[in-house]
């Protein structure tokens, strides 16, 4: 593929173009790292969706502490660029992961999550074979049912075992909220994240009881981190998409404060119908699963349906003049399904193209 050179005005970038507004990022990275500082604790955000280490270095700029990773391939590439610190929030399990967390760790100081002692005991004998050890957080189940050991007692117990075991440091808990996020009634949702992850501050406190040293306590996404960056007992923040802002979690998650940095621009292809315009954007081009992307700056138009390559849109009366060739820019609906079905972000600063930045990680599911 031949990329435009810099210097290219917005409206002259091939469609469908996936783009970052630099002003708007920033602005993004400074208020979240804020936020985070305001309130006493370390922000290691989910690089799931960005997966780009040219972010991932702006964010290490603001203050971030290091990366959150949703797979060890994730971490592989982050490695490869430099960056040490880097939690899996993830279990990693088979010989061949095992093999290659042994390989990460030559290069990187990652954090692993255990739920179950079967995950830590393989991880164990090939750290030790290799006269290395992992750092591992205990993985607890506040209340999302996906992973997690059950608070309390059973993550005592499991804690217990994992620090018998050579190879592996045990550096903490975490736990998230993810079934929180979207309780509308805001007063219930504060009350529902601070009795979860409370849970996880009162296990950490029965750890550090019984002799475990537990320093970190982790948890935390975009859609509920105004409520977990004021939990006493918190140490860090996982939050990541909160950089580029979504339908999502404007609208279903409620977050304010933070601009939609991330785009796709698009052109529309066809006039089939005086209320109907098609573009060049589908479902291999952005995402509707959470929520629909929004056309910017335009209220006369709606996302009606996407099929794979193509984006339906209502037209209201006052957009009956929209022609092929004319271009519309939207927010995703949920930016991390939308930026992974990409190779590249086009960054802009004042409409011109100042930077490309590859999705390296982007593909690394493994
Ligand atoms: C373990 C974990 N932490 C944090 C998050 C929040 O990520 P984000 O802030 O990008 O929504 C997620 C989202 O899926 C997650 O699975």
């Amino acid at each position: 593929m031949t990329f435009p050179p810099l210097g290219t005005a917005k409206e002259d970038l091939d469609t469908p173009a996936l783009c970052i507004d630099l002003d708007a990022l920033e602005a993004n990275l400074a208020q979240a790292a804020a936020l985070c500082r305001q309130h006493g604790v370390a922000w290691r955000p989910h690089a799931k969706c960005h997966k780009s280490p040219d972010i991932a270095r702006r964010l290490l700029e603001v203050g971030a502490i290091g990366l959150t990773c949703a797979k060890l391939g994730e971490a592989e590439v982050f490695a490869a660029a430099g960056i040490s610190d880097l939690l899996v929030a993830n279990l990693v399990a088979g010989p061949r992961k095992v093999e290659r967390l042994v390989a990460l760790r030559r290069k990187a100081d990652p954090i692993i999550c255990i739920d179950h002692i079967e995950q830590a005991r393989p991880i164990s004998r090939a750290m030790q074979a290799a006269g290395l050890r992992v750092r591992a957080l205990i993985d607890i189940d506040i209340g999302m049912q996906r992973t997690g050991v059950a608070p309390g007692k059973p993550a005592l117990e499991l804690a217990k075992q994992v620090t018998e075991l050579p190879g592996i440091e045990l550096a903490g808990v975490m736990g998230y909220e993810g079934h929180l996020l979207l309780i509308e009634d805001q007063g219930e949702k504060a009350a529902r994240i601070c009795a979860a992850l409370a849970q996880l501050v009162e296990t950490k406190e029965r750890l550090v009881a019984a002799g475990i040293a537990c320093p970190i306590v982790s948890c935390g996404g975009t859609g509920s981190l105004p409520f977990a960056a004021q939990q006493p007992g918190i140490t860090e923040l996982q939050a990541g998409g909160v950089i580029f802002m979504d339908a999502f979690y404007r609208h279903k998650c409620r977050l304010e404060g933070f601009r939609y940095a991330l785009t796709i621009v698009s052109t529309v292809v066809s006039r089939p119908a005086s209320d109907r315009a098609i573009i060049d954007a589908g479902r291999k081009t952005m995402n509707m699963e959470l929520h629909l992307p929004l056309v910017m700056d335009r209220e006369d138009v709606q996302v009606l349906r996407l099929s794979a390559e193509h984006g339906i849109l209502t037209l209201g009366p006052a957009a009956r003049d929209l022609k092929i060739g004319d271009r519309l820019e939207f927010v995703p609906g949920y930016a991390d399904f939308t930026t992974v079905l990409h190779n590249h972000f086009y960054v802009l600063q004042s409409g011109r193209l100042v930077d490309i930045w590859p999705l390296t990680a982007r593909g690394r599911v493994d």
